[in-house]
């Protein structure tokens, strides 16, 4: 390997200060413009969205809460894969869930009998997914047919970059599309279902959360709050007391499903479509799985392939990464002849932090293939899940989730490595894995190859303040008012490790707290340090929750990469709306000692700050944007080139209504406080032409 010398990057922009304005506030200096919004028909034929409830065709438009996102490169002139273009790629988005009440005229409506109307749940089902728009840069190209135009009233924001409607890679994935069960749980007993009696098949993806992208150019999307999509309660007497503990585990126990789709008396589509959101088991008989729709909730809570060239592929689910609320699935720095890893979180509170290693070993080669999802099959569907126990003094250990060497937890009889997968969450437990401050995003440094893990928050109700562990230190004590909010970790911190010898396989890894959340005008209590990495008005922030490293080739590979943080604000909103961060995330490899800042004695355990690159500070770490009203920021990617960047504000305006809206995103961002918000994309660019952030 050719050694770059990678200098710090300095970040050069002005802080954004926070604010409550219902925009997308950037430095001065840069341009947002509206890439794509909820609603944009990607697909021929589909018609301009009226936003009023009245659209239908969700399997042909951009879907809701847009998530994370992802950049594939196509030919200027081949419209081929091409990983360096940065004038015209195809957009990967999740679609998480819902601002229900924006999708029909006047919100969701159930009959005096408790069922939801087919027509309102097939829109609420098609809103969901992942979709694969074509976009380019017009100034360079000229413009698409049928793109955007700007259409959001109010003065019109100069953009470059437009979606092409009717692009030939152009694709909805929705909770309807046929999937295939890949990895060792494919034809397990647990996977067989109405639908696919081999337990080979499946029916779509739902709850994509985050993200990522592997080497040879697939997109893995996650699965994660799947669990509360389906009825299933009042069937206990037909379950066995094996199979309550691990429902239970998952929490499959609501009473209704999130929409109560499985209410619907379908006439436009067959009816199990709908009835497969009620997963009871309507007799004792585990053979039965195959007439009524009790294994339905297996089907979830994976990391899908999808490869974005070939939109006649059906999407992989990658069993060997386990079961659980997938938030993210972002590999690590590889290396030829080493394997691939993965780095996954789960998040709910108090879950675990998992990795995958492939048993092939990687072989550039594959990076370019054709058949992509062949090679997720090479690297994807046989090695080792592991989890994290992460020790006081800074080191960790990752523990295999193999049959044979894994205890049976409380309640629950391991039969095979497939029931291990599929009830990865049980197999932790009794291996003696970490509990975390729910684990979100991962992201991997990708010169030093060191791991970030963000921990969005927890509270007392879940957390008792006194159960702190090392890597998830602190609690937040504040008796007044008197609220679980108060306690626990209610901003948030950020995790790093490096494996041992840098080796993606190794089991043995040292970790250190990167950055702690904090409000800086929340004072510290006596006793208690809240503001651990001192931040200020420049930096403050609540609640990580996306991550994502630049791309290495930005400005020719000579500056170390940024890190962008994403927040999904719980505790700042009276002050600010969620933004999104930029660190330079310290001199590269140098492996100094560092402190993270003392911690009390009083109130957190404060051994393990010892490890790595350079923590971040307030010169290292920068606002650098707020969303709109009642958002999140989460997605982002940018060019190859670095010169564009791409952001996801999602479901602003959230706690509105109809008639009355809390934000009236996008439209207010050219002046037009008006109209029903719609989560979107922004395309940020530099005034001057230059890398983003720098
Ligand atoms: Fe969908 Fe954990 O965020
Ligand atoms: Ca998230
Ligand atoms: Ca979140
Ligand atoms: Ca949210």
């Amino acid at each position: 390997e050719r050694k770059v010398k990678v200098e710090p990057a300095k970040l050069k922009f002005k802080a954004v200060d926070k604010n409550i304005t219902d925009e997308v506030t950037v430095p001065k200096g840069y341009s947002v413009a509206i890439l794509t919004a909820l609603g944009d028909p990607i697909l021929a034929g589909v018609p301009a969205f009226q936003n009023d409830g009245t659209d239908a065709n969700y399997a042909g438009r951009i879907g809701d809460h847009g998530d994370a996102l992802y950049y594939f490169g196509l030919g200027v002139k081949t419209g081929r894969r091409d990983d360096n273009s940065s004038l015209r790629g195809i957009l990967a988005q999740n679609h998480e869930n819902l601002n229900i009440q924006y999708l029909h005229p006047n919100g969701p409506t159930t009959s005096a009998s408790g069922t939801r109307p087919e027509e309102e749940a097939m829109k609420e089902i098609e809103a969901h997914g992942v979709s694969f728009v074509e976009i380019r840069d017009t100034a360079k190209l000229g413009s698409g047919e049928g793109s955007r135009k700007g259409g959001d009233g109010g003065k019109k924001i100069p953009s470059t970059w437009e979606f092409v409607q009717g692009g030939p890679l152009n694709r909805r994935v929705t909770p309807n599309t046929p999937t295939e069960i890949y990895g060792p749980v494919r034809g397990s007993d647990l996977l067989k279902t109405k639908f696919s009696p081999a337990g080979t098949a499946g029916r779509g993806t739902i709850n994509n959360c985050a993200n990522g992208v592997t080497l040879w150019a697939s997109l893995l999307t996650c699965e994660e709050n799947w669990a509360f999509y389906f009825l299933r309660s009042g069937d206990d007497a037909q379950r066995s007391p094996e199979e309550l503990v691990a429902l239970r585990r998952y929490g499959v126990t609501s009473s209704t499903g999130n929409y109560g789709w499985a209410s619907v008396s379908a006439s436009a589509w067959p009816q199990d479509v709908f009835d497969k959101w009620d997963a009871r088991a309507k007799t004792d008989d585990p053979a039965d799985a195959v007439t009524d729709y009790r294994n339905e909730p297996n089907q979830y809570g994976w990391v899908v392939e999808i490869d974005p060239y070939n939109p006649n592929a059906a999407p992989r689910k990658r069993t060997a990464l386990g079961r659980f609320a997938h938030e993210g699935a972002w590999l690590g720095k590889i290396t030829r002849g080493r394997p691939v890893s993965v780095y996954m979180g789960d998040d709910s509170r108090n879950e675990y932090f998992y990795k995958f290693v492939s048993a092939a070993k990687w072989d550039p080669q594959d990076a370019l293939a054709e058949d992509r999802l062949a090679v997720g099959d090479k690297y994807l569907d046989n090695g080792t899940l592991y989890v994290a126990r992460f020790n006081e003094d800074g080191t960790g250990t990752w523990l295999p989730l193999v049959f044979g060497q894994v205890p049976n937890p409380a309640g629950y009889e391991f039969a095979d490595q497939a029931d291990i997968l599929v009830h990865a969450r049980l197999a932790a437990d009794a291996v003696g894995a970490t509990t975390m401050d729910r684990p979100e995003w991962t992201a991997t440094n990708p010169v030093t190859g060191e791991v970030y893990l963000t921990l969005t928050n927890n509270r007392a109700s879940s957390r008792p303040i006194t159960a702190v562990n090392a890597p998830n230190p602190r609690f937040y004590n504040d008796p007044s008012p008197a609220s679980a909010n108060n306690y626990g970790n209610p901003n948030g911190h950020i995790v790093r490790i490096r494996e041992r010898e840098s080796n993606p396989g190794a089991t043995r890894f040292t970790w250190d707290v990167y950055l702690f959340g904090a409000d800086s005008q929340d004072p510290d209590q006596p006793g208690v340090d809240r503001n651990i990495s001192e931040l200020g008005n420049a930096n403050d922030f609540s609640s990580p929750d996306g991550l994502w490293f630049s791309r290495p080739q930005n400005a020719g590979g000579q500056v170390a990469p940024l890190a962008w943080i994403q927040t999904d604000d719980g505790s700042m909103d009276d002050r600010t709306n969620d933004q999104m961060l930029v660190a330079f995330p310290g001199k590269v490899g140098d492996g100094d000692r560092i402190t993270v800042g003392g911690m009390d004695a009083a109130g957190m355990a404060s051994s393990q700050q010892t490890v790595m690159g350079t923590a971040a500070t307030s010169a290292n770490l920068r606002r650098f944007l707020v969303g709109p009203n009642e958002c999140e920021i989460t997605g982002v990617d940018s060019t190859p080139d670095g010169r564009t960047l791409f952001v996801g504000i999602q479901h602003p305006g959230e706690d509105g209504t109809p008639d009355a809206p809390s934000s009236n995103w996008p439209q207010s961002q050219s002046g037009n406080q008006s109209g029903r918000p719609r989560s979107g994309v922004v395309a940020i660019t530099k005034d001057d032409g230059g890398v983003v952030g720098l």
